[in-house]
C-alpha cells in the first residue's frame, strides 16, 4: 500500500506549532548533505552566530538541540544536575511542573516554589525558598504556555545569583517573539523550542549555558545521566573539534538558519513589537465581545492569549467549528484549566493583524 500525503493548510493560532514561513520550508527542501561536509560546517557556525544574536548572549554553548523543547528542557537540567543537588522549581503551570518532575529524575532534590495558574511565581517565596541549605539551581518558566503567564525576571535572578545557585529558564514560548535578554538577565542556562515564535517547525530546541553554567558541568563528579544530551560531547560536535556525537538533522538545521535570518531582518525591537500590537489588538477585540483574560494586563504574554470561556459555552464545540469551517486552530486548557480557557497563540508568523481580525470574526459569528 502507498498513501500519498496530503495535508489541509491551517491557520495556526494555538499553543505552537505556528505557521513556517514559505522561505523556511523552502531552505528544508534544499538538498541533503553529508553533516560533516565542509559546507554544512560552515552552516553550523553561521546557526551559532545568528542563534547567540536571537538570546542576546556571547555564552559560547550556545547551539540548538536535536530535539523538541522538552529535549532543550532535559539538556539544561541533566548538564547541571548531579544526585542530591538542591533545586528550587517555580511552579505556576504545566511547564513548571514538567521541570520539577525532570529534576527529580535527575536525581534533584527538588523544592517547590508554587503560585496559583495564571498569577506569575513571587520572588519573596523564591526567597524564602533559598534561606536553607545550599541550592544548586532555580528553575523557572519565563512564558507559561498553559496560562499565559509572562513571568518577571530581574529580582528572581538577583536573588538566585546572591544564593549562589544557577538560573534556568524555561523560554520555549517567549524567545522571538518577547525580550529574552540571557546575558542581561543573568541567565545561566536557557532553552527553548523552534516551533513557537520562532516559527521554524517542531524538532530543534536552542540552548544556551553561561561561563558558569559551564564551569558547573565542568566540574562534575558523576557522568551526565543522560547520554544523547551530554553537552560535555554535543559542544565538542559544534565546536572546532568536531567530534562525531551525532547525525545532526541537516534539513532541520537548513529550516533553522532561515528562521534565525527572518528573524534577524526583521530585527528583534520591530519583531516585539508587531507581537505586543497584534496582542493587543486581540484583546481589545475580544474585550469588546465580552470575553475577558485570565492573566492580569501586566502578565500577560503577547504571544499566548489565555481567554476565559464563558460560562455556557462550549469549549470543544467552539473550537470544533474554528477548525472544520475556519481552518483555525486555536488551544484548549490544560490540567486545571481544561475546559475553563481557549488557547490563541500570536507566535512568530503567525502574529499579523489579519489573522487577530479573521479569529475575532470567525469567533463572534460562532458564539452568536
Ligand atoms: C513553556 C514550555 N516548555 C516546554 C515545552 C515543551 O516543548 P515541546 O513540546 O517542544 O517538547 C513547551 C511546549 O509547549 C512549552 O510551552
Amino acid at each position: 500500500m502507498s498513501y500519498p500525503l496530503s495535508v489541509t493548510p491551517r491557520t495556526l493560532m494555538g499553543p505552537g506549532p505556528s505557521s513556517v514561513h514559505p522561505r523556511v520550508l523552502q531552505a528544508m527542501a534544499l538538498p541533503c548533505i553529508g553533516h560533516l561536509d565542509p559546507d554544512f560546517i560552515g552552516i553550523m557556525d553561521r546557526i551559532q552566530v545568528m542563534l547567540r544574536e536571537v538570546m542576546m548572549t556571547d555564552n559560547e554553548l550556545t547551539i540548538p538541540v536535536s530535539g523538541t523543547g522538552s529535549a532543550g528542557m532535559e539538556a539544561a537540567l541533566c548538564n547541571l544536575i548531579e544526585p542530591a543537588d538542591r533545586c528550587v522549581v517555580c511552579i505556576n503551570g504545566v511547564f513548571g511542573n514538567r521541570m520539577a518532575d525532570v529534576c527529580g529524575r535527575y536525581g534533584g532534590e527538588v523544592v517547590e516554589v508554587t503560585a496559583p495558574w495564571g498569577e506569575p511565581v513571587d520572588p519573596a517565596d523564591v526567597q524564602d525558598a533559598l534561606r536553607g541549605s545550599k541550592t544548586k539551581l532555580v528553575g523557572i518558566v519565563h512564558a507559561e504556555t498553559s496560562t499565559g503567564v509572562l513571568q518577571p525576571l530581574d529580582e528572581i535572578s538577583r536573588l538566585t545569583h546572591e544564593a549562589g545557585a544557577l538560573l534556568v529558564v524555561d523560554c520555549v514560548t517567549s524567545l522571538g517573539g518577547h525580550p529574552v535578554k540571557v546575558d542581561e538577565w543573568g541567565i545561566d542556562a536557557c532553552y527553548s523550542g523552534t516551533q513557537k515564535c520562532l516559527s521554524i517547525p517542531p524538532g530543534l530546541a536552542p540552548v544556551s549555558f553561561s561561563p558558569a553554567g559551564v564551569a558547573a558541568m565542568d566540574s562534575r563528579t558523576t557522568k551526565v545521566a543522560n547520554w544523547y544530551l551530554d553537552m560535555t560531547m554535543v559542544r565538542s560536535y559544534w565546536g572546532s573539534d568536531r567530534t562525531y556525537h551525532h547525525t545532526a538533522p541537516v534539513n532541520a538545521l537548513y529550516g533553522f538558519h532561515e528562521g534565525l535570518s527572518l528573524i534577524l531582518e526583521e530585527g528583534l525591537e520591530a519583531r516585539w513589537a508587531r507581537h505586543k500590537a497584534n496582542h493587543e489588538l486581540l484583546v481589545a477585540g475580544l474585550a469588546e465581545m465580552g470575553l475577558a483574560m485570565l492573566p492580569a494586563p501586566e502578565y500577560r504574554l503577547w504571544s499566548l492569549n489565555a481567554v476565559c470561556i464563558p460560562d455556557g459555552v462550549n469549549d470543544v464545540a467552539v473550537r470544533k467549528r474554528l477548525l472544520n469551517e475556519y481552518n483555525i486552530e486555536i488551544g484548549g486548557g490544560l490540567g486545571e484549566l481544561k475546559g475553563k480557557i481557549w488557547r490563541i497563540g500570536l507566535m512568530g508568523h503567525s502574529s499579523t493583524p489579519n489573522n487577530v481580525i479573521t479569529l475575532l470574526g470567525a469567533l463572534k459569528a460562532i458564539l452568536q
